[in-house]
């Protein structure tokens, strides 16, 4: 019993410290040391920076900033084959096909490059993000890139060279059919670096309609995974993507490299340190809006001659 504590105490404090890859603690095992979140700056440095992802929002204190207009989505549409893989920390699919998002308070056009996913265990708590301390069961990140660029390393060079959508899920009663495609295909990339080509999707069948997309918030933060590189432009949609519990559950069939489940996925909650998180209008102004309509409307008709 001593000695196995020690061993323990070993492991835990000495051998594992500071060696090997990034992993969550959810992989970490004393067969396979790798450096969990709180030591991701072993592996690289900028995780220790300020201006780290994710970060919990709290509404009350986010600004309004009526710049914040819906987001214009060019060629979500397309139907493409892509490439899904267990890539040992998540499930990715590759984006080759021009696909672009700009407005919505954007400096630029920026266009898709790949999309991946952070989720609990079983449809536990799982996402990055949380809202008034609240964790959804997963978060769907798409990585875009200003298009100007060729390749991520470069654009993130830039303080504002990507452009991440994050959008939550919320467990629903029914299945969500528009996922059946990428769910059924988890079963082939069950192990680590397990790939499969994708039968034939469109971004735009994965998020919400864009009369749902008004609402969102922005900031400044980090990719959240090492190299947690400074660069990238959040935002964040308030309303969720519906999943039935079984299909949440499917993630949780996927393993991690050294064989253990592949859950709990998502990087610890970072400081703000003092950045401010915008709110976009959204459906408050366009209720606003409509009033506004309504009463000019009534005035027009009252100042009528009869
Ligand atoms: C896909 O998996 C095959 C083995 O099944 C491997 O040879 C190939 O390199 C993988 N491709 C990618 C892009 O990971
Ligand atoms: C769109 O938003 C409405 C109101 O919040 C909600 O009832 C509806 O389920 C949403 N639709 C989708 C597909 O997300
Ligand atoms: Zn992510």
């Amino acid at each position: 019993m001593h000695q196995l504590l020690i061993l323990y105490l070993a492991c835990a404090w000495t051998l594992c410290a500071g060696s090997g890859d990034w992993c969550y603690q959810s992989e970490f095992s004393c067969d396979h040391q790798c450096n969990v979140p709180e030591n991701w700056d072993h592996a690289s440095k900028n995780c220790a920076g300020r201006d780290q992802s994710p970060i919990n929002i709290v509404t009350r204190k986010t600004v309004k900033d009526d710049r914040l207009t819906p987001l214009k989505f060019q060629n979500y549409q397309h139907i493409f084959r892509g490439l899904i893989k267990n890539n040992g920390h998540s499930v990715q699919i590759g984006i080759s096909h021009p696909s672009t998002i700009s407005g919505g308070g954007l400096s630029t056009t920026y266009k898709a490059v790949q999309f991946h996913l952070h989720w609990g265990s079983n449809g536990g708590p799982g996402s990055e993000h949380t809202i008034d301390g609240e964790q959804y069961p997963m978060e769907l990140h798409i990585v875009h890139m200003k298009s100007q660029y060729n390749d991520l390393p470069t654009a993130l060079r830039d303080r504002e060279g990507v452009a991440v959508l994050g959008f939550f899920y919320e467990m629903s009663n029914s299945p969500n059919r528009k996922y059946e495609t990428l769910i059924n295909a988890l079963r082939n990339i069950k192990s680590a670096h397990g790939n499969t080509t994708l039968s034939p999707i469109a971004l735009a069948e994965l998020i919400p309609p864009e009369h749902n997309m008004t609402s969102y918030f922005r900031y400044r933060g980090s990719l959240t995974t090492p190299d947690c590189s400074e660069s990238v432009v959040w935002t964040v949609f308030e309303n969720p993507i519906p999943l039935s519990m079984n299909q949440l559950k499917a993630f949780s069939e996927l393993r991690f490299q050294n064989g253990k489940p592949l859950v709990k996925n998502f990087r610890p909650l970072q400081p703000l340190n003092g950045r401010v998180v915008f709110r976009s209008a959204g459906a408050a102004v366009l209720i606003s809006s409509s009033l506004l309509m309504v009463a000019l409307a009534l005035v027009l008709e009252l100042s009528q001659p009869n």
